[in-house]
């Protein structure tokens, strides 16, 4: 029996924090034993903000690194930067007269954008749902590991996927699902206790897996808890929950019960919580550190694997692109 098509990619915007393993990475490298896995640098999404040149060539690395320091195996997935794929933008191009702009000016992502970068509306922004659905669907697809922020995304992809089939009166792209090996998708909190960790929210906010222990200890130190219970059994509020939610990814259960009881009988030291946090942090993420040192001063290993990657996808991106000329009527004679 074949295997599940399994694609997904993260953004060569910086270093990658706790929210890119948990929602994302660690499923690849789960994915990579049972799955047919493609996972990318989605280095065209990127643009969209405008990156240097020369920044976005080392995050592109990064990324790689990354990838590989978390136990992604060339022998077991194809690893490739999208950019590395001609198919892409050819099929974008075609997708691009599938979605509709007024889908595209309401979702979410778009909408915060126009938020955030005024001044930077770009055309980009707004078909980027489309972008992020190919990249899904030149390899047909269909699990797609990602956290919860990305919902959206992939329930247009699965518009634009029915459309084209409907369209066509083929059944040829299948609809892809977002996907987590937990019960849901995951939002990891950030480290200011307000919304997701992520790369655009500011070092302070993150735990990068390339971060230094002592980095990791400040971070951790810091951040934001409230005056304490003022009741026994009391529900924790949001910044405390956090911290919890943090510690349920790398600490004991023991640990956690120890300072849930802690919590419930108004006896806990927030400074002992975050000590003991910040010490099961350490042992977690350093390893993954210790790696991305090593692998970022070996540049043959690494372009060869994207090299090789890169064939591999483009063989089959190829396979998906002759397809759709042939289903749109768009054939050489
Ligand atoms: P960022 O939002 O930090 O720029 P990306 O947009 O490149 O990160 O996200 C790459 C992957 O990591 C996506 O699958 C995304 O859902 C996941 N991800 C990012 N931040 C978090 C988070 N805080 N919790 C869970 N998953 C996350
Ligand atoms: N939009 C995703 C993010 O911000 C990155 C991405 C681009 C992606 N293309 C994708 C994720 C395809 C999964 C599949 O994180």
């Amino acid at each position: 029996m074949s295997k599940e098509i399994v694609v997904s990619g993260v953004r060569p915007t910086g270093r990658q924090h706790l929210g890119n393993y948990f929602g994302a990475v660690v499923n690849f490298v789960k994915m990579q034993e049972i799955c047919d896995g493609y996972f990318f640098v989605a280095d065209y999404h990127s643009l969209t903000t405008h990156p240097k040149a020369a920044d976005l060539k080392s995050n592109i690395k990064q990324i790689v690194v990354e990838y590989l320091a978390c136990g992604l195996d060339p022998n077991k997935c194809t690893l490739y930067l999208q950019s590395d794929l001609p198919q892409i933008p050819e099929l974008y191009l075609i997708f691009n007269m599938f979605s509709y702009v007024g889908e595209l000016e309401r979702e979410a992502t778009f909408k915060e954008k126009v938020r955030e970068q005024p001044d930077n509306v770009n055309a980009g922004l707004l078909t980027y749902p489309v972008l992020m659905a190919v990249d899904i669907i030149i390899h047909k697809a269909v699990k797609v590991p990602v956290g919860k922020d990305q919902q959206q995304h992939l329930e247009m992809t699965r518009d634009f996927v029915r459309r084209f089939n409907n369209l066509y009166g083929v059944e040829y792209f299948p609809e892809p699902q977002a996907f987590n090996f937990g019960d849901t998708l995951v939002s990891i909190p950030s480290l200011d206790g307000e919304g997701k960790m992520s790369k655009s929210k500011g070092e302070q906010t993150c735990i990068y897996l390339s971060d230094e222990p002592e980095a990791i200890r400040k971070k951790i130190m810091r951040a934001v808890t409230d005056a304490g219970p003022q009741a026994p059994n009391s529900v924790k509020p949001l910044v405390i929950q956090n911290i919890f939610d943090l510690m349920k990814l790398v600490s004991a259960p023991e640990t956690i019960q120890f300072f849930d009881e802690k919590y419930n009988d108004c006896t806990i030291r927030y400074g002992d919580l975050k000590k003991q946090l910040a010490e099961d942090m350490v042992k977690f993420v350093s390893p993954i550190g210790e790696k991305i040192k090593e692998l970022n001063t070996n540049d043959k290993m690494l372009s060869e694997i994207i090299g090789d990657g890169g064939t591999k996808a483009r063989a089959s991106a190829a396979q998906t692109i002759k397809d759709v000329r042939e289903i749109i009527g768009i054939k050489s004679f």
